[in-house]
């Protein structure tokens, strides 16, 4: 997720108006900044690594000439975030500026294709395509237009961008095109705007167009006209009023960023499975190579790595032992040697635990391998190959669109194994990616259906003092990742095990009324569940079940219960089946009276041991 912005001013200088929208869209993105502006026929160009206000304060962002310009705030998906990977990218004759948030599925066969038509490339990033593109465009057909120049470029491009583009060839014009990433238009008497979100000209104009899927906008200072990237056709639409406040529009209407967070999960998980291809195979092989394999992780990030030695087991046969970091060293420490690997994964790279518990696998020469959220993190830094979960900056304490990103990851890297070990039929593998790819809209589905229920079972339920979270299999997980939301939000002393573990110990706790939530999907665990479910029934808890939709014999034993679309396999069960237990978390703080956002006692990263 980065931020993309552009104006066209009646009067003044752009720069010092994209700066400050950069600073408003800086939640989207803030490891690189970059503007470029055009003037008198020539472009000025200003970017590098760092926070916007680090990099302000070497470079002045506001001293760049001219009515109009672009800019752009990063979070590093390809390439680190260096001055050479920060947009604007530009074309070999410095001709062409682009901005670009989302990712090209296909940069690499069309970055060889261009290269071998005499582009030179400067960065690692897959935006830099884009203006190449763009140039090889007009340089093809000289009575192009820019606008159909990048028509040409955007329709020979797979994956998910909004791209605005400059160039002093047509220096009164931002041509901008979206595809799976937001882009919203801004209009006032005094200037245009174009941008990834509302916030970044919300100060300066209510009034927006939103541009859909697979269109393209001309600016101008004559104004605005937007076309179907498909076939060039007019679209005509009416501005709207928005009636936000800055506050609400960073939070894009929702009252608080965890709730935004949950509601961007279906977006998130289409990004991962636009993974680098070469990175999954090269870690992959790191894996099969192993002769012992560490999951090490922290919180959330923990669960994750717990669901993925199901995930490894069931489908590439390999076990893996997931380790809570802070205990590694003292359980495995002096065990770890040159045949181990250590799959380190942390959300935002600095957690304190994990990086300690990667040091101390480092010295002992083990292979480490990382998967994380933030490129240039020092998990990057100190793993061999690491591969980018790519969900954008989460700002809920909480972790929500994270976690689920990294199960997709890891699932993908989980199916790469097993092909490479010959563990998974073609047919099996691929039903699973199929499934994969279908994950995106289940999520959809399991937010808008059943997120009124859970809303209603938080009111049910939130003066209860305990709550179990049961699961089998890799549902153990997701009752784990359950529990620790409900705690960390909201305050709610909970207990999670695995079901089977009930009745030699917990079941002592149940009386009548215990609330006893059951993560229960379809798969071969099901039948036994079923039997904890009736143990604790018996002792008069009341079930809060996440079933798969139509299990009608759960549904018959249950006081609640919130359904997810069938078919899901249980290896990606986790995904859709924690969705529920994350809003009720959040709905059950909201009831309470607490603020998601800021769980007292807790920071987003735990730099300290
Ligand atoms: O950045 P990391 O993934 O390494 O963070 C690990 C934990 O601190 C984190 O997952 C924490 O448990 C969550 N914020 C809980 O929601």
């Amino acid at each position: 997720m980065c931020g993309i912005f552009g104006c066209i001013l009646k009067e003044g200088n752009a720069a010092p108006v994209i700066h400050q929208a950069l600073k408003r869209l800086e939640y989207r993105g803030y490891d690189s900044v970059g503007e470029a502006t055009i003037h008198e026929g020539k472009l000025y160009i200003k970017k590098d690594s760092g926070k916007i206000d680090e990099v302000h304060k070497i470079h002045n962002l506001d001293d760049l000439p001219g009515k109009i310009g672009i800019g752009h705030t990063r979070w590093a998906t390809h390439g680190a975030p260096l001055q050479v990977n920060a947009h604007p990218h530009l074309d070999c004759a410095g001709q062409i500026a682009v901005v670009h948030n989302g990712i090209i599925e296909n940069f690499a066969e069309l970055r060889l294709e261009l290269e071998n038509k005499g582009h030179v490339f400067v960065s690692k990033t897959d935006t830099e395509v884009l203006a190449h593109l763009i140039e090889e465009a007009l340089k093809s057909n000289p009575f192009l237009n820019l606008a159909d120049a990048v028509l040409d470029a955007v329709r020979k491009v797979e994956g998910s961008y909004a791209i605005a583009v400059i160039s002093p060839k047509e220096p009164n014009k931002i041509i901008c095109a979206r595809n799976e990433s937001p882009l919203v238009l801004g209009l006032s008497d005094s200037a245009l705007y174009c941008a990834s979100d509302i916030p970044a000209f919300l100060p300066l104009t209510n009034k927006t167009v939103i541009i859909e899927d697979g269109e393209l906008a001309i600016l101008s200072s004559e104004g605005f006209e937007i076309r179907k990237i498909s076939d060039s056709s007019l679209v005509v639409r009416e501005p709207k009023i928005v009636d936000w406040t800055p506050e609400m529009a960073v939070k894009q209407g929702y009252p608080h960023f965890m709730l935004k967070e949950i509601h961007e999960q279906p977006a998130c998980l289409r990004n991962t499975l636009r993974l680098q291809e070469h990175y999954l195979d090269l870690m992959a092989t790191f894996l099969d190579r192993a002769k012992e394999v560490f999951l090490v992780a922290c919180g959330t990030s923990y669960h994750a790595c717990l669901a993925a030695s199901y995930m490894f087991s069931k489908l590439a046969y390999l076990a893996t032992y997931p380790v809570i970091a802070s205990e590694f060293m003292e359980q495995h420490g002096k065990s770890v040697n040159i045949d181990s690997t250590i799959l380190a994964v942390s959300q935002s790279g600095e957690t304190a635990d994990t990086i300690a518990a990667v040091n101390v696998a480092r010295q002992r020469a083990a292979t480490v391998l990382g998967l994380t959220n933030v490129i240039g993190s020092t998990l990057t830094r100190i793993s061999r190959v690491y591969i980018s979960q790519q969900s954008g900056p989460e700002i809920g304490v909480a972790a929500t669109k994270t976690f689920t990103s990294q199960l997709s990851v890891l699932a993908q890297l989980a199916l790469r194994l097993a092909k490479k070990r010959g563990k998974i039929s073609q047919d099996e593998m691929d039903f699973i990616e199929a499934k994969l790819k279908k994950l995106p809209d289940i999520v959809e589905t399991v937010i808008t259906t059943q997120e009124e229920k859970v809303k209603a079972i938080a009111k049910k339920y939130k003066d209860s003092k305990v709550f179990f979270f049961l699961g089998r299999g890799i549902s153990t997980a997701t009752a784990y990742e359950g529990r620790l939301k409900l705690m960390e939000i909201a305050y709610v002393p909970s207990i999670a095990f695995p079901a089977g573990e009930s009745k030699h110990g917990p079941i002592s706790l149940v009386e009548e009324g215990f609330p006893v939530v059951f993560v229960c999907p379809k798969d071969d665990t099901h039948k036994t569940a079923i039997g904890n479910i009736m143990e604790m029934k018996a002792r008069g808890a009341s079930i809060i079940a996440v079933i798969e939709e139509g299990d009608e014999e759960v549904k018959r034993l249950a006081d609640d219960y919130v359904e997810i679309p069938k078919g899901v396999p249980d290896v990606l069960s986790p995904i859709p089946f924690v969705i529920p237990l994350q809003l009720l978390a959040y709905h059950m703080a909201v009831e309470k009276g607490y603020d998601p956002d800021k769980p007292r006692n807790l920071a987003k990263s735990v730099t300290v041991k």
